[in-house]
């Protein structure tokens, strides 16, 4: 069996707020396998962020966590910031969804990259900078020996995309994490930065988790796809298991909501009715039951564990938490919610 480079036990995020105990990570097990690529999807405030920002220490100080995150053989949670320090940028490089955010506007991008470099090795200031040459390059920053002394906003947002990413591997990573890394492009430049990913990845030999709301950034790079609602997992499995035979019928409804290139093009694009629930206190049952049309009134007292899905799909590793995912998986897609998409306001009289 292959050791995981990360191996995260019953993580539990509370965050204390004005209006009480907010839970947002509710037992998450996961662990990321030597060069995998990890999807991570589910709607806004399903926890996606939070399990990030606690592999790397960064929560917010009103947040209690518990559980376990093991990198090989240490233990990161609890880690001083001194010594989660020498992991982050090093070990795992990170991506975030808005590049502006994540570079310094008074700072060059050569330069920029070069200083994540030299927190790390130890280079001569000729081979810092033609490293930051080559990554910017290998990112798809085109004549990068020319922009390398240019400022962020004279890049286009892809372009600062990209140089973000270069960032995130400059030394070589283990891990590369990326929350939402294309969430704020245009549909082209989107492909393209994904393609940058793939390029950084394959370089540095790295695990890739991507975070996203869109299941249709991850179908053409993840291997496996977690799917998060309300703080939990709520399905797993390899990428063609969630696409092909989705057991939980929130992820057929997320399915339901993108384009998809095998349909015939008669399927509609249908939306989940209603919004996810609200993390503060706790409600019996299925935390999706108001919004499944599937529901029975076991769904409605009884909350169900991530469980193996019975073998139609042939891995022990598809899971899913749903009272009735063996039936859910031979359902076929697009069929579970109504198709909304003629549904028109009537205009006032
Ligand atoms: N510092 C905080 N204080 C209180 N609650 C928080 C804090 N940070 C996150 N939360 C809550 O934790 C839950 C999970 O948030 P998270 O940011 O992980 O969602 P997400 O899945 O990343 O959503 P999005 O797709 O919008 O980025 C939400 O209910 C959010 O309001
Ligand atoms: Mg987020």
């Amino acid at each position: 069996m292959v050791e995981p480079l990360l191996d995260i036990k019953d993580l539990d995020v509370r965050f204390s707020t004005s209006e009480g105990e907010t839970r947002a990570i509710r037992g998450i097990n996961l662990s990321l396998n030597p060069r995998e690529v990890l999807g991570i999807v589910g709607e806004s405030g399903s926890g996606k962020s939070v399990t990030a920002l606690a592999v790397m220490g960064l929560l917010a100080k009103n947040a209690n966590v518990t559980g376990s995150i093991h990198m090989g053989d240490r233990e990161l949670l609890g880690m001083k910031d001194r010594q989660l320090s020498s992991i982050r940028g090093l070990k795992i490089g990170m991506i975030f969804q808005d590049p502006l955010t994540s570079l310094n506007p008074v700072y060059s991008v050569g330069w920029q990259v070069e200083e994540a470099i030299s927190a790390h090795q130890d280079l001569s200031k000729e081979k810092r900078r033609a490293e930051a040459i080559r990554l910017l390059e290998l990112v798809g920053i085109p004549r990068a020996d020319d922009r390398v002394d240019d400022y962020p906003h004279e890049f286009s947002g892809g372009m600062r995309q990209r140089v973000v990413i270069a960032i995130a591997m400059a030394n070589n990573p283990q891990i590369i994490l990326a929350d939402e890394p294309t969430t704020a492009l245009d549909v082209t430049v989107q492909a393209q930065v994904l393609e940058a990913l793939q390029v950084a990845i394959d370089q540095s030999h790295a695990s890739l988790v991507l975070i996203t709301h869109d299941l249709g950034v991850v179908a053409g790079l993840a291997s496996r796809v977690v799917v998060m609602y309300a703080g939990r997992i709520v399905e797993i499995g390899t990428a063609d298991a969630i696409f092909y035979s989705p057991a939980m019928p929130y992820t057929h409804g997320l399915l339901g909501s993108i384009p998809r290139v095998d349909d015939d093009g008669g399927a509609r694009l249908r939306q989940i009715p209603g919004s996810p629930p609200s993390m503060i206190g706790t409600q019996p049952g299925c935390p999706f039951a108001p919004r499944c049309p599937l529901r029975k009134d076991i769904c409605l007292t009884e909350e169900p564990a991530l469980r193996s899905v019975s073998s139609t799909t042939g891995t022990e590793a598809h899971q899913a938490a749903c009272h009735f995912a063996s039936d859910v998986v031979t359902m076929p897609l697009a069929s579970m919610f109504p198709d909304t998409s003629d549904d028109h306001e009537e205009p006032p009289q």
